[in-house]
């Protein structure tokens, strides 16, 4: 094992360079390799193990009538509560249909009925459904086909590798630089054009749905390039989230249970949503949902004081079976038959519907940088529709890889940044060497129970000024942070310290924008100001300048 810290890098020079392997970045590597252009991709994890794998329910398209991509447009926007951006979803309504098609090109195999249509079910607002799966298993199955298509193409890659910053030239991005995480060497990667798709951060809550590489690296990235975010208030709390046991505590339970007839009850046996939502039910809209579970349990309603029951076992096994296999086995392993007993579950935090703004290309305000999937915002507004998000990431990934291959053929050259590559270096090996400092873990505890705490699913002036203050102490606390040992190969201190950063700047970007909202609007639910109102239908977009968190607030575009 090697032990001393070194400071050299070797450099890779690719036209676009991609960073995230998840089903975004895969897409839009596929397009760019697909058009001939020179494409190098970056991973994370292990190739295949990102969290769009972690999927359940499906995707939505336009696939069976009457449902259109008009229609899928209009009930995004709708869920959204408005501040979406009208023309990312039209686009996203439009070309969803021609991307299932292509997945199934890649290998995916949907759910069609004895008649060959495509299953498709109702999650909600679906007047018509829209829905397309592989059991409760959607991300998984895409993420084959997707890595297959990859390896096909031979497109070049490289994963268990951390980007930790944009390099810039002058104003332009013109690569990164990171660690491999096996070896924990530097990398500079020089590229005409960058594309970014890193996921979300639902690791900076103590409950989340998310995998354990969504860390917000992108926002706080993009962030220090320059790059604007909007919607950063608007996080999203999947209603159904595993409380059984404490390890299995937030493991997403799919939105489609309760579309096939799960129901919700409380420790009375009451279908509680009757109470919130008599019409809807158990197809609320998750923000809808998610309140209402957290209201019952602090009502006292709730099963052993902190969960609500989730039923399927009025249904047949079979069905079980067919229609959620998945969440089958993962109450299985913590001991429970969901075909004779309740499940025990909380809304966990599930999605982060703001990010860098982009426009219709996936271009953030530095076009030389190309946003698509979760690290974007735009499509979602204040709460995204279940089914949504992988498929967003299909549309834009897409578009993001034609917008950098436009973009690269007009950069001649690029230019690295000696001074820049430098201090990143010192500042990753300052982890390694300090003698004394704090350990990554605690901080990334504290930070975790602030946001659950104070930043959750109803949240007022008082609680986000007290998750403002933490979080900048937090940051100082940052600073003196310390790996255990100086090993310098897979070395996950390091990369905890390198990932408790990026958590730490895209909490400070959810809460300033949480402050400046005044107003309750999808989940952005304040308890100070509870209603929706007229004049909050707008963005609130987050940049840095001189290293200070500034905001404004943009129109709507329709
Ligand atoms: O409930 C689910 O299956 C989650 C789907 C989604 O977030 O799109």
């Amino acid at each position: 094992m090697k032990s001393t810290v070194s400071s050299s890098y070797k450099t890779i020079k690719t036209d676009i360079l991609v960073i995230g392997a998840g089903g975004a970045g895969l897409r839009a590597a596929i397009e760019v390799k697909k058009r001939g252009a020179d494409v190098y991709l970056l991973g994370k994890e292990v190739l295949g193990c990102a969290h769009t794998g972690m999927a359940m329910g499906g995707m939505n398209a336009a696939m069976v009538a009457p449902a259109t991509g008009e229609f899928h447009a209009r009930i995004t926007i709708e869920g959204g509560y408005n501040i979406s951006n009208y023309k990312l979803c039209r686009i996203f309504g439009e070309e969803m249909p021609a991307r299932i098609y292509d997945l199934e090109d890649y290998g995916v195999i949907y759910d069609r009925l004895d008649s060959g249509d495509f299953y498709v079910w109702a999650g909600p607002k679906q007047k018509y459904p829209l829905n397309v799966c592989v059991g409760d298993y959607t991300g998984r199955e895409m993420m084959q086909g997707l890595v297959d298509q990859a390896r096909k193409l031979g497109i070049k890659y490289t994963d268990e590798f951390f980007i930790s910053k944009l390099l810039k030239d002058k104003e332009k991005v013109c690569g990164a630089i990171g660690i491999n995480l096996k070896t924990d060497e530097f990398v500079v990667f020089q590229a005409k054009a960058v594309i970014l798709a890193t996921g979300g951060a639902g690791r900076m809550y103590e409950v989340t749905t998310n995998a354990a590489s969504n860390t917000g690296d992108g926002y706080a990235m993009a962030l220090g390039a320059g790059a604007k975010l909007i919607d950063m208030e608007m996080v999203q709390f999947h209603p159904t989230g595993m409380a059984q046991t404490p390890s299995s505590r937030g493991v997403l339970v799919t939105e489609k249970t309760r579309a096939h007839g799960g129901l919700l009850k409380n420790k009375k046996g009451e279908r509680f949503m009757s109470k919130y939502y008599p019409k809807e039910m158990e197809l609320a809209k998750r923000d809808e949902v998610s309140r209402a579970i957290y209201l019952e349990v602090a009502a006292g309603n709730g099963v052993d004081g902190n969960c609500v029951y989730l039923e399927v076992n009025h249904w047949p096994k079979e069905k079980i079976l067919e229609v959620i296999p998945d969440v089958y086995e993962q109450y299985k392993n913590v001991g429970v038959d969901i075909s004779k007993e309740p499940m025990k579950i909380y809304p966990s935090m599930h999605h982060m519907m703001g990010g860098v703004k982009i426009d219709e290309w996936g271009r953030s305000n530095h076009v030389d940088q190309l946003c698509p999937g979760e690290v974007a915002g735009g499509v979602h507004g204040a709460n995204r529709l279940g089914g949504n998000s992988i498929a967003e990431g299909q549309v834009f990934g897409r578009r993001a890889g034609i917008g950098a291959i436009r973009y690269s053929k007009t950069v001649k050259s690029t230019h690295l940044d000696e001074k820049e590559i430098r201090n990143e270096i010192k500042r990753v090996n300052s982890f390694l060497i300090r003698k004394t400092g704090i350990e990554p873990q605690k901080i990334e505890k504290a930070l975790k129970k602030t946001m659950w705490d104070n930043v959750g699913i109803f949240k007022d002036e008082k609680s986000m000024l007290q998750a403002k203050n933490k979080v900048e102490k937090l940051m100082k606390d940052a600073g003196k942070m310390k790996t255990r040992t100086v090993i310098t190969e897979r070395n996950r201190d390091l990369q905890d310290c390198l990932e408790i950063c990026n958590m730490l700047e895209t909490a400070q970007a959810v809460i300033e924008a949480g402050l400046i909202r005044k107003e309750s609007r999808g989940a952005h639910s304040r308890t100070d100001y509870p209603k929706m109102l007229p004049e909050w239908e707008k963005n609130i977009a987050v940049s840095k300048e001189k290293g200070r968190i500034v905001t404004s607030l943009l129109e709507v575009e329709r």
